[in-house]
Formats: C-alpha cells, structure tokens, sequence
C-alpha cells in the first residue's frame, strides 16, 4: 500500500551500471560508501543489490549502528565505520567484525585503556594530509603508532586519507600536495588496503599508490564537481502527483507570507510535499516537471505541501517530477546553490522508496 503520492524511484540497475563504468576507469575493486542511508537511497537495498558485485570488496558507513544493521541483514563483506565510534561499543564492533578507524594517537590510547576483549581490533589508520577533519597529522604520529602498537590489541588492515579538492580542478596543486604527503607518509609500510581515492578522485586523477577506491556520489550516478554527467545514470527519481488545481484571481496572494501575487487569473496545483519531506523552502522559485512542460513554484514551500502555478492541461492525479529525467540534481543543486549530496540526503524517511 502506498499512503501518499510522494516517493522517490531507486533504480539499482542503474547503480550497476554506474559500478561497471568506474571499475572500468580505475581497474581497481572498490568500498562502496553507503553511509547515510547510501546518500537516501536506502543503504540496505544498495548493499543487497551489489554485495555480489565482484568489484566491491568492502562497504564504508559512518556509524556502527549502519555496521550492525548491515551485517544483521546478511552483509558478509568487510565493512568500515568511517567515523569516530564511542569507546563502549567497541566490543560491538569486534562482536559483528566490523572495521574501525583509527584516527588518532590519543584514540589508540583510549581503547587500550577501554578495551578488555582478546581479539584485536581491526582497523583502518586515517591520515590527515588537508583535510583537517579526523585522522594523524604529523608522520611522527603515524610512525609512532606504526612502531609501537600491540598486535594482539590491533590488527591494521588499511591505512587511508580524505581529498578536500578532488572535484576542484583550479585546486589541483592541494590535491596533488595530499597525493604526495599520503605516499610519502606510507611509504615504507605494507598494508591490506590502502586507499584515498573518492568518486573525485576516481573519475578526475589517476591513482598508483592505492589497491582500493572509496566510491561514494557517482556510485548513485551524479557528477562529483555537480556537473551534468553522460557517463553515468543518476539512480534516483522524485515524483509527486496533483492533489487539487484551482483558479485564482488577478491579485490573489498564496501560501504562508502571502508572498506571491497573482498577475492574472491564474490556476494553482496543490502538490503533497514539502519541507519535511526534505524539500526546503529554498525551492521557491524553482520548477516542476508536469506533462511535458515546467512550471514554477509558487508561494512558501510549506511543511506538508507547496503550490505550483499550472495551466488549464494540468488535473488532479497529474504526475509531478520534482527531480528525475527531466530536472537532474546537478542542475537542482546549482540552482539552490548547494550539492547534489545535500538534497538526496535530506529525503526524509517519509518519502517511501520504491526500487527498480
Ligand atoms: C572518508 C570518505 N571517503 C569517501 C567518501 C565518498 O565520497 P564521494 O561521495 O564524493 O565519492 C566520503 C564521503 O563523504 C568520505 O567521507
């Protein structure tokens, strides 16, 4: 049963696809980061269509809790919490087989005196080479661990960095410097995995230090620099259908605020999403895809609903596209000045998915 007309469209045959043009580009097998819901795409459906995937070896998350879910829904791979977990639960992540990462010293320290299990913890060492998010700066840090950790406390499978410009071609000397301070700083260890490379860095630089890529916005088939991508195949649809159109008068205001002004008689579709579905006010002013034609919203986006201003063609139960075929979330995002990451993620859990 569907209890409302506004649902979002997941072609996983598509994030397929978009694995195969990847693979193809870096020739290397790939952790696919499905952290947040998979981006709102529902992360336990993404990592059932592609645990098979011969490419995928590992899948990224942010938290343990997506960890444990995953593997609680029959995930076998090696999985990898990208972030900071709290130090009770790192008993859970031994329990489930689940990769830490290990982001600083004084971490390290902190599970030494926390933890009393006898299986190793298994991590992956982030390094911080520009990025100034979590990870070890200083390669007397990295080496300080490197020299002196107790294997029967860690098993270090992995070492990794973050690019904070991959997708920025006017900064590509940072992108470069992180490149060449995260060789150096490995350069005379052996891991399992070692990897740097993010959907930017896959499709825009090459890679010869790294066995594995994390792939994360063009897994879902949009452009990571938030351009309109041929090569891959945008997953994700929205859609919405009319609930009501009527006819307003010349000088007749609308929606919260009374901020749009009719010029003319005009007619208005009523459609049912809104801001706590994810779609913010921001969207004012921007266009919907209805029968072949756009046409914009007006008034406030308000909570449940927003207006459209339509024309005598458009009826009650119309389909609206709010992003899909015809509205890609590259041209979305530009035109609300954000990321395309921004508005997939902000897709509230009321918008039921539907998966192709
Ligand atoms: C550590 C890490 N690796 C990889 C990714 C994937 O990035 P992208 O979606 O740009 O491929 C992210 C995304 O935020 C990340 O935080």
């Amino acid at each position: 049963m569907q209890y409302r007309e506004t649902y979002a469209i997941v072609d996983l045959e598509k994030i397929k696809y978009n694995l195969d043009v990847l693979y193809k580009k870096t020739q290397k097998p790939m952790m696919a980061i499905i952290k947040a819901n998979a981006y709102g795409h529902g992360y336990q459906q993404v990592a059932h269509a592609i645990k098979d995937n011969p490419h995928i070896s590992m899948f990224g998350v942010a938290t343990i809790k997506e960890a444990i879910d995953l593997r609680k829904q029959g995930i076998k791979q090696d999985i990898l919490v990208l972030g900071a977990i709290p130090l009770e639960d790192i008993q859970l992540a031994i329990d489930y087989h689940i990769s830490l990462t290990l982001f600083s010293l004084e971490y390290a320290k902190e599970i030494e005196d926390h933890y009393r299990g006898t299986t190793p913890v298994q991590v992956h060492i982030k390094l911080d080479t520009g990025m100034n998010r979590i990870g070890m700066k200083s390669e007397e840090e990295f080496n300080s661990f490197m020299e002196s950790y107790n294997p029967h406390l860690f098993q270090v499978d992995g070492v990794f960095t973050h690019f904070a410009t991959a997708d920025d071609e006017s900064q590509d000397d940072t992108f470069t410097k992180q490149y060449e301070q995260f060789r150096l700083m490995i350069d005379s260890y052996t891991f399992k995995y070692v990897h740097c490379q993010n959907s930017a860095g896959m499709m825009y630089h090459e890679d010869k230090v790294c066995n594995l890529s994390r792939v994360g916005i063009a897994m879902y088939g949009v452009d990571p620099a938030g351009q309109e991508c041929e090569e891959l195949k945008q997953a994700m649809s929205l859609y919405t259908k009319v609930a009501m159109v009527k006819r307003i008068k010349a000088g007749e205001k609308i929606g919260y605020g009374h901020t749009y002004q009719a010029s003319q008689d005009e007619y208005i579709a009523t459609v049912p999403i809104g801001y706590a579905d994810g779609f913010i006010r921001a969207n004012q002013g921007r266009h919907v895809f209805i029968r072949g034609s756009y046409y914009p919203i007006v008034g406030r986006v308000c909570m449940d609903q927003m207006m459209i201003r339509v024309d005598e063609t458009i009826k009650t139960h119309d389909l609206v596209e709010i992003f899909g075929e015809n509205i890609s979330l590259a041209t979305m995002a530009r035109e609300l000045n954000t990321i395309p990451y921004e508005i997939t993620c902000l897709l509230s859990e009321r918008v039921e998915r539907f998966y192709k």
